[in-house]
């Protein structure tokens, strides 16, 4: 038979796959395997569906199974769904119901899904922090944490796991655990992590961080600290993802399907989940002030009224981004917590309009970078208010004596780096940890902006995926 045929091949088969084979003899039957990616049988009246993920079965039926690694599903027409393993061994299938609706899929009058998503986070934000922060502001509970609260307060070290945006949270999230908790934090891109024999200890914690929840270099470095007895924790946006499913706890960040490749959305719901999971975990610990830990709670509370603020500045950006469509290089400088941010900003530049861009803490660029400054290099810097701000200011000064072209983004009400820079963009003052979920903000929207003047596919930039479900 067709499964039989495929339980043989599979057990041959070396190397991650999601297939869906048909015996041309057979038509009405469907043998459909998975192993490290993804795969997904939608159950409809009648009809089954088969895809990487819920998002495009969800116009048709809200029921799925999710296949686990070494089950095959048969789909056989007018039969009921029946999923065997390799050797053959029937089990039963387990139907969970999407929490998807079709708004979440459609563009809703945006040009592009990113613009959409970068308009929609202060709502995202306000979901992800919804039930989290009490009503009045003065409390954060991460439940995830609450349960788990030994494993989580012995650990030793965390050690943070990602790719890409969400490795650039991670690095946020490295300075608000250290800085709130007193527990030294690694970030790892998890792709060198699965390879490079990490240690790893059965009292670290990993923190799994994942927009899609399906990245194969994430699941594989999930499931090598699983492997050595770590406790892992997921920060995933794909309910019921292969992420999520492999980690012992975790928390979603609930900013609803991001479509467009360049993530955004899911950027600031990370760094938003991670600052209530170091708030959550410092309270417990006894290692934050209690004054500071709520102002920084009820700064959070703020965020999106301020990011709608920020949002204001869009048609300000899209006019500034005509000025710089001719760059064929960018530098975006912060420090501190902006330093990922300038990383994140560098990363949206150079996926959604091919123009190469790098982003260096700024006293970096004494070192090295600064070589690169000349009248054409556009230079981008996070120069909001902070403990650093005299250091960028001096650092700004050094670019405009090589000529370079300044943009900055500065803390509304700052007069003095508007006056050197060659442009600057005035943000609302937050709290410096909470920083980055303004200041990510309207990089995005330039980033945009630049695309769409050299005519760029925003949406699905070439050579990139949403999900990079290989290696
Ligand atoms: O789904 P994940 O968060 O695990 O994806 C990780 C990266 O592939 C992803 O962040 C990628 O860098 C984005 N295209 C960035 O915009």
């Amino acid at each position: 038979s067709l499964l039989t045929a495929v339980q043989l091949a599979l057990g041959e088969v070396i190397g991650a796959y999601a297939i869906a084979i048909l015996d041309k003899e057979h038509p009405d039957e469907i043998v459909a395997a998975r192993k490290s990616s993804p795969l997904v049988v939608g159950i409809g009246e009648d009809e089954f569906f088969l895809a990487s993920d819920a998002t495009p079965i969800v116009e048709y039926t809200d029921k799925v199974v999710y296949l686990e690694d070494g089950e095959i599903a048969v789909i056989n027409r007018g039969e009921e769904l029946k999923v065997v393993d390799l050797n053959n061994v029937e089990m039963t299938p387990e139907v969970k119901k999407v929490e998807l609706n079709l708004g979440q899929l459609e563009k809703g009058g945006y040009p592009h899904f990113m613009l959409k998503e970068i308009f929609e986070q202060p709502d995202c934000i306000h979901d992800c922090m919804r039930g989290r922060i009490n009503v009045d502001a003065d409390n954060v509970v991460l439940s995830a944490v609450i349960d788990n609260k030994e494993r989580l307060l012995s650990a030793k070290r965390f050690i943070i796991v990602a790719c890409g945006t969400s490795w650039h949270a991670g690095l946020i999230g490295k300075q608000l655990i250290e800085s709130f908790c007193r527990i030294p934090v690694e970030v790892e891109y998890a792709s060198e992590f699965r390879y490079r024999d990490p240690v790893i200890n059965e009292q670290d914690v990993v923190i799994a961080i994942s927009q899609s929840g399906e990245t194969a270099d994430t699941l594989a470095a999930v499931e090598l600290a699983k492997s050595r007895g770590a406790f892992i924790y997921g920060i995933c946006n794909a309910i019921g993802s292969s992420i999520p499913r492999a980690t012992h706890t975790g928390s979603y960040i609930h900013v609803g399907p991001e479509i467009g490749v360049a993530s955004t959305k899911a950027f600031t719901g990370q760094v938003t989940v991670l600052a209530m999971l170091a708030l959550t975990l410092a309270k417990e610990k006894g290692t934050i002030d209690e004054r500071y830990y709520l102002s920084v709670v009820r700064e959070l509370n703020q965020i999106p009224e301020k990011m709608k603020e920020v949002l204001k500045l869009n048609d300000k950006l899209a006019e500034l981004s005509k000025t710089f469509t001719y760059a064929h290089n960018f530098i975006y400088l912060g420090r501190g917590y902006s330093y990922p941010v300038a990383l994140e900003g560098a990363l949206k530049l150079k996926e959604i309009s091919y123009i190469h861009a790098e982003g260096y803490p700024a006293a970096e660029m004494k070192h090295g970078p600064i070589a690169l400054i000349d009248a054409e290099m556009p230079v981008v810097v996070i120069a909001t208010q902070n403990a650093l701000y005299e250091k960028v200011l001096s650092n700004i000064q050094e670019i405009k004596a090589r000529k370079g072209r300044v943009i900055a983004f500065v803390t509304k009400g700052d007069m003095v780096i508007s006056q050197i820079a060659d442009c600057s963009i005035e943000l609302p003052e937050t709290i410096e940890c909470l920083n980055p979920l303004i200041t990510t903000v309207p990089l995005q929207l330039l980033a945009y902006h630049i695309a769409v003047c050299k005519g760029m596919d925003v949406d699905q930039p070439r050579n990139l995926a949403k999900s990079v479900t290989v290696e």
